[in-house]
């Protein structure tokens, strides 16, 4: 089974500035609200969700990638914190179960409306 990997960045904030620093940052709510969700669905041989650092997108926090050896990437940015998590999930269980990978952009445009979304050709041919 190939491992799919949902990738957050725990030091995101949020441009607003309305957070403290010594709050979770939006990156950590976000990781943690997907970890709880995705126990309910997915299984650690198909899904790991991982907390990483800075992916340079600091100002369009929160910043997240999916990816899979085999399939494209996706980099979404601007992602609020707390209404992301389903969606996401939504759609890391779409990308999972597709050969491809390969999403419309509308697509992913009506599931993240506010977002920034970056498709990255998979490396693996
Ligand atoms: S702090 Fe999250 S991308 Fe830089």
């Amino acid at each position: 089974m190939t491992k799919h990997t949902h990738s957050v960045c725990k030091y995101c904030y949020c441009v607003d500035g309305n957070i403290s620093e010594s709050q979770p940052s939006y990156g950590t709510r976000l990781f943690e609200r997907l970890n709880t969700l995705s126990r309910q669905s997915f299984s650690s041989l198909q899904l790991e969700i991982q907390s990483v650092g800075c992916m340079w997108a600091c100002k369009h926090g929160c910043v997240i990638a999916i990816s899979s050896p085999e399939k494209p990437t996706y980099l979404i940015t601007d992602l609020p914190p707390d209404e992301t998590a389903a969606p996401l999930l939504d759609f890391m269980q779409q990308y999972i179960n597709h050969d491809t990978g390969e999403f419309p952009y509308k697509k992913l445009h009506d599931l993240f409306p506010s977002a920034t979304l970056v498709q990255i050709p998979t490396v693996l041919l």
